[in-house]
């Protein structure tokens, strides 16, 4: 089967089909191409001699089967995927000239939903932050909007998030997951009270992924034809609804099934019942950036007050074929991004964009881009070549630059938006960090009975923690947030209330 290099012209699954439904009629091969006369019997000296090392047939059936593994994804090893499309509606094309914004513009997507902490075939049940990756097949290049479940994140700055998955991880002398670890962790990082909150709320454990938001969580820039930037922030709105559940319901489910979120989403494509979103975008120009009490770049934070305008709705209408070609071999990585969409600087953005595109170097290989599921419409054209594994389509002698060659154009149109700068370089936290508020807001924001879930899902996990500096530091982060939501945990967890009254107090938001 020949695979075009940088062209979805036929769909990944029409190859598949034809690769299958050739599957009865032609005889089993190795991967030359040559037939093979027995798949039962290894070839051996006589009726009992040893095995011939001439029988190349199983000599390859070993090889490739030792070698059918990749690294798994450092995190958010266990996740599903499916392919669809994106309508966009709503016009934003003021802000940016992004094609896949032009209304009426229909671009091909694959989403990858994911787990984040534990391992590949880990179970669906448990409580994590969900990943939401949508790869966007523009006439401009793939663009990949890398989100989230949840609207902020733990942290601000891409120096703390290997620190902070170590902790999170099963530890390194028992490989089990420990409160104790991670809780030791965060009681150093009181941004993280927003996002804990809302991890521990049932919204840490999504009825599946159906039913779920979905968040880029970062600003980004939207740029238009002349180089001028709005920063904007971008939310999935599940036209299925959001339903999430109690720590009682997860346990009820993972006793059953721990593939119930991946099962609920191929089955209802299956039926037809496809799933849809609908994208919003917040818009906030740069000169209201110092508007805010708080730093709007700070991903540990949500654009309270600022209006959603809907771009767009996404269908997911079709599974994958081969999981293993389409879903593990994706790669999301917030640096695919197309003229139009800009990293803002956000210092965690700023991280992750060379982050993901790193780790895929290493996972697939440096030709990762010209497998299928992540090759671009867009014909590729650079002067990168070589490299494992390399089917590109790069002909001639040219590939470099300048040339007495007619260059490749580069039109001036294309280049990056510009941002003024002054002072020193510095290694600094930020000025507005403003680490409870929004925690305490999403806290009283809830219903009786999900504070109620709230409190006890966190205090399962913040009453296995010994070391009581470590719990009196983290119960004092949530009582900043909101007294009420401090003393209750302090109950559950049989702390004393006013020593996490007087730690709180000497708290600075
Ligand atoms: C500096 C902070 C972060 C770093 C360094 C980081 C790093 C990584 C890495 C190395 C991967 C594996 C990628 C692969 O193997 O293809 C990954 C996956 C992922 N990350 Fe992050 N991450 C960060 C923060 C975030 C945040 C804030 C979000 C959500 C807004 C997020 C969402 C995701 C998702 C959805 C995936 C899975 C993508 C897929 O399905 O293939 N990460 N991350």
């Amino acid at each position: 089967m020949r695979i075009l290099h940088s062209s979805l012209a036929l769909p990944l699954s029409a190859l598949l089909c034809i690769a299958s439904s050739a599957d009865a009629q032609q005889p089993l091969t190795r991967d030359n191409g040559a037939p093979v006369g027995d798949n039962q019997n290894s070839q051996t000296a006589g009726p009992d001699g040893p095995v011939l090392l001439q029988d190349v047939h199983l000599i390859q059936k070993l090889q490739r089967f030792d070698r059918e593994r990749v690294p798994e994804r450092v995190v958010h090893a266990r996740g599903t995927g499916a392919h669809g499309e994106f309508v966009a509606a709503g016009d934003i094309t003021r802000y940016t000239r992004a094609k896949v914004f032009a209304p009426g513009t229909t671009t091909a997507v694959f989403v990858r939903f994911s787990t984040v902490i534990h391992g590949n075939h880990s179970p669906e049940t448990l409580r994590d932050p969900r990943g939401f990756a949508t790869k966007f097949y523009t006439n401009e290049g793939n663009w990949d909007l890398v989100g989230n479940n949840l609207p902020v994140f733990f942290i601000r700055d891409a120096m703390k998030f290997p620190d902070m998955v170590h902790s999170l991880k099963p530890a390194p002398d028992t490989n089990l997951q420990d409160p104790n670890r991670f809780f030791d962790f965060f009681s150093h990082v009181p941004e993280s009270t927003h996002m804990l909150t809302r991890l521990y709320s049932d919204l840490g454990t999504p009825a599946s992924y159906r039913f779920m938001d979905g968040n880029g969580v970062h600003a980004y820039k939207l740029v238009d034809a002349n180089g001028a930037y709005v920063y904007a922030k971008f939310r999935w709105d599940s036209r299925q609804g959001e339903k999430n559940l109690s720590a009682a319901e997860a346990a009820k489910i993972q006793s059953s099934s721990f593939n119930h979120a991946s099962l609920d989403l191929i089955e209802a494509i299956k039926r037809g019942e496809y799933p849809q979103w609908d994208l919003y975008v917040q818009i906030v120009q740069p000169e209201q950036l110092d508007k805010f009490d708080f730093d709007p770049l700070d991903p540990t934070k949500i654009w309270t007050d600022i209006p959603e305008t809907k771009v767009g709705t996404m269908t997911l209408n079709r599974n994958p074929a081969n999981v293993f070609q389409e879903t593990e071999q994706s790669a999301f990585a917030p640096a695919n991004l197309v003229p139009g969409i800009e990293p803002s600087e956000d210092r965690l953005l700023q991280g992750r964009v060379f982050s993901y595109a790193d780790t895929q170097l290493h996972r697939i290989g440096p030709n990762a881009h010209q497998l299928p599921i992540n090759a671009s419409n867009a014909a590729v054209n650079s002067n990168n070549q070589d490299g494992r594994s390399n089917a590109g389509a790069r002909t001639g002698t040219v590939n470099y630059e300048p040339s007495r060659m007619p260059p490749k154009r580069q039109p001036a149109e294309y280049r990056y938006s510009q941002l003024s700068l002054s002072g020193t370089t510095q290694q600094a936290r930020i000025a507005k960090t403003l680490n409870f508020r929004q925690a305490g807001e999403f806290y009283r924001s809830l219903s009786a009975a999900e504070q109620k879930n709230l409190i006890a899902n966190l205090a399962g996990d913040l009453g296995q923690v010994r070391d009581d500096a470590t719990l009196y530091a983290m119960l004092s982060h949530f009582q900043k947030a909101d007294a009420d939501y401090g003393e209750r945990l302090s109950r559950a967890v049989k702390a004393e209330p006013a020593r996490v009254r007087s730690l709180a107090a000497a708290l600075v938001e």
